[in-house]
């Protein structure tokens, strides 16, 4: 069969290298791809925001699966039109990916199915949301342990973490005043900071059955030590022992099974990657947000684990099968992904650098290179986006896989690429 991907980072190489994999796969087609997917996959040069393109390319082919990547062409409707035109397609409607596309859509469904989540309050200006801070911290240097964020999508980053009433009110004058998320910022929220321990867990839900994926750590911000400005994710490992089997249960059965029943009755049944950004409080796990795809980087050390064809788990979500499919299969080892990313991220930075020893890298035992931002222009590798590889490996134990990934980042280099050297410590920290 033949297998078309969409998307083009991190998350897209991992799906295509492990679709490429099942034997059931003549072809995978990556639209538009990097220079990762040129290798194990065709690329094919159209935007993700070319849905008619897409949809084209896909009927001329006689393309048997669709897997969506992003969250963008999702929330933008992408998998209504293929199924319109009778194709399979991996991922939830537009309505159902309103629960990544809207934080205000998500903690109102959150709310209204009393499903654990932070206190909040959405604003429709900046002069709503700076008088409510003002009306709740009246003295200028009043401490304000809130989080501001953006509604709309803001790849990642239009979440602003304060601790001062001054730190809020800035956040305010930047996501709705300033529009630095764009149209994002037409409404945002306020939120009660959490505390605890961060987890990404990862549901496969056809809308009725839901198979949880292993529990899986990523790393938001740009420096050790979670310093620094946020990051779609400088690196992520999995499983995290940080969600043992009881907690698991508790976030199954209070935020999971939940979820999917309140948006049945949403009139929004969800299909696809339910993934859960999970705060784990003193009071119990807390939802931080939903996102209605694979993580990336989580998507990398996930699939690096899993055994089972991915093939057959994607299209029987597609097909309302869940329930038929085998239970999955785990590589027992865990595996952990160092994100290496260009000077100057997350903000600006200069793109067309050479990257040399991915092939070494790539040739030490139990390891994979997956590309992000990269591209493949006179046989060179160049850097392309700001989060470029994804350097991911197996190990026996978690510092085992550590020490593998971060052996291989050893052999990789291009002027100005840096990454963050504690990725996976936090679990090392507990074992
Ligand atoms: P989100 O995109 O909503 O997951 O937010 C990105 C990051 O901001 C999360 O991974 C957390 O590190 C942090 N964050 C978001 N909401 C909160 C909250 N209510 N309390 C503490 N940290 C938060
Ligand atoms: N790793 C975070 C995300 O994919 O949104």
């Amino acid at each position: 069969m033949k297998v078309l991907v969409i998307g083009n980072g991190g998350r897209e190489h991992a799906l295509a290298w492990k679709i490429s994999q099942s034997p059931r796969v003549t072809e995978v087609y990556v639209a538009p791809g990097n220079a990762g997917t040129a290798i194990d996959a065709t690329n094919v040069p159209i935007p993700v925001t070319d849905q008619e393109g897409l949809l084209e390319f896909a009927k001329a082919n006689s393309i048997d699966l669709t897997v969506v990547g992003p969250e963008a062409p999702l929330v933008d409707g992408l998998v209504d039109q293929f199924e319109q035109h009778g194709l399979k397609v991996f991922g939830p409607s537009k309505a159902a990916a309103e629960l990544e596309g809207s934080k205000v859509f998500c903690k109102n469904l959150l709310h209204t199915a009393n499903i654990p989540t932070a206190t909040y309050q959405s604003f429709r200006t900046a002069e709503e949301a700076t008088r409510y801070v003002k009306e709740r911290y009246p003295e200028p240097d009043d401490a304000a342990a809130v989080v501001v964020k953006a509604d709309g999508l803001a790849a990642g980053k239009g979440v602003i973490v304060c601790d001062s009433r001054t730190e809020a009110l800035e956040a305010i004058d930047r996501i709705a005043e300033r529009k630095e998320f764009g149209a994002a910022g037409n409404e945002l929220i306020i939120e009660e900071k959490l505390v605890g321990m961060e987890a990404s867990v990862l549901a496969i839900t056809d809308g009725e059955t839901i198979i949880t994926l292993p529990a899986a750590q990523d790393h938001k911000p740009a420096s050790d030590g979670d310093l620094g400005p946020m990051t779609g994710g400088m690196g992520a490992y999995c499983p995290t022992p940080i969600v043992n089997e009881a907690m698991m249960e508790r976030i199954e059965a209070d935020v999971l099974v939940p979820v999917v029943h309140a948006m049945k009755r949403a009139r929004r049944p969800f299909k696809g990657v339910l993934y859960a950004g999970l705060m784990l409080t003193s009071s119990g796990p807390k939802v931080l947000e939903f996102n209605v795809r694979f993580g990336d980087p989580e998507c990398q050390p996930l699939l690096m684990r899993l055994k089972t064809d991915i093939v057959d788990l994607l299209e029987a979500t597609a097909d309302g099968k869940l329930s038929e499919l085998e239970p999955l299969e785990w590589d027992e080892r865990p595996s952990t992904c160092v994100v290496m990313a260009s000077e100057g991220y997350p903000g600006d930075y200069e793109k067309g650098r050479v990257i040399t020893g991915i092939e070494s890298a790539d040739a030490l035992e139990n390891v994979k290179v997956f590309h992000a931002g990269t591209k493949l222009e006179n046989d060179q590798i160049l850097n392309d986006g700001g989060r470029v590889l994804g350097v991911t490996a197996l190990g026996d134990s978690i510092s085992k896989a550590k020490l593998q990934a971060y052996k291989a980042v050893k052999e990789i280099r291009w002027l100005g690429g840096w990454c963050r050297k504690d990725i996976s410590d936090k679990a090392i920290d507990i074992s």
